[in-house]
């Protein structure tokens, strides 16, 4: 399967800044791997629009679990699918530490997307003191039954996981590719339990602090299948790079 990475901008970029990097990004892109941005939902259109020649797909950080309705501030599946939008990023570590976000409630978020056409880039990972207690693994299981609980339907082109260590979020502080690829393997042994015959095949990404000069040694690992980036995705240049194109 074509690597995957993702270019999670979070809350940055002035609709200019997001124009400038399409420029810079969309001609020199090659497609090599596949690249996705989800931007702030505001610039979502943007973004969707000016990487359609080269199929860069373009999605949101965080998504309802509600089609239609009185959920003031919410953003619909169902409208996002009309827009022309891709997939969705679900259970982020920083919408489960400043939103309150619960496995249980992405497992509403990525049965009503899948059921809605949009692919659902489920996250999991431990923080430090988890990770210091020897806990991770069990985190790690706990979030991925818990958060794709009652999921099905699912087949390799519509369920991502991201494996994403909070501590390595916006620290510069990476997970070794050892560290990495051992929680990958054990993600990658857990889908296939739980989805014979498809989920060895889905793509599992790896985020925190992912960098041109880090990448290829994380991207050679068995079980890590692509990215998902934040910092090093706001230069075109550096996202060019992740994407294999220097
Ligand atoms: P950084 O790449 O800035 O560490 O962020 C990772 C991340 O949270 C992507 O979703």
């Amino acid at each position: 399967m074509n690597k995957l990475m993702i270019a999670n901008w979070k809350m940055n970029n002035v609709v200019l800044d997001c124009v400038r990097f399409m420029e810079d990004f969309v001609p020199k892109f090659s497609a090599k791997r596949e690249a996705w941005i989800a931007p702030q939902a505001l610039h979502f259109n943007l973004v969707r629009s000016m990487g359609e020649p080269k199929d860069v797909k373009a999605g949101v950080q965080n998504i309802s679990d509600q089609l239609f309705g009185a959920y003031t501030g919410e953003t619909s599946p169902k409208t996002l699918r009309a827009m022309g939008g891709h997939f969705a990023i679900i259970g982020h570590s920083e919408r489960r530490q400043y939103f309150g976000e619960t496995s249980k409630s992405c497992a509403l978020k990525n049965r009503t997307c899948l059921r809605e056409g949009i692919v659902a880039v489920y996250c999991v990972g431990e923080t430090l003191a988890e990770r210091d207690a020897g806990q991770t693994l069990s985190i790690i299981h706990d979030q991925l039954l818990q958060g794709l609980n009652d999921v099905h339907g699912v087949n390799p082109e519509n369920l991502v996981v991201a494996y994403e260590p909070v501590w390595a979020i916006g620290t510069g502080r990476t997970a070794t590719p050892a560290q990495a690829q051992e929680v990958h393997a054990f993600i990658r042994k857990v889908l296939s339990e739980k989805y014979p015959g498809v989920g060895d095949k889905m793509r599992i990404l790896y985020g925190g602090s992912v960098k041109p000069d880090n990448v290829e040694e994380l991207l050679s690992q068995k079980d890590i299948d692509g990215g998902l980036v934040g910092g090093a995705s706001l230069k075109a240049k550096d996202f060019l790079a992740l994407c294999g194109d220097k």
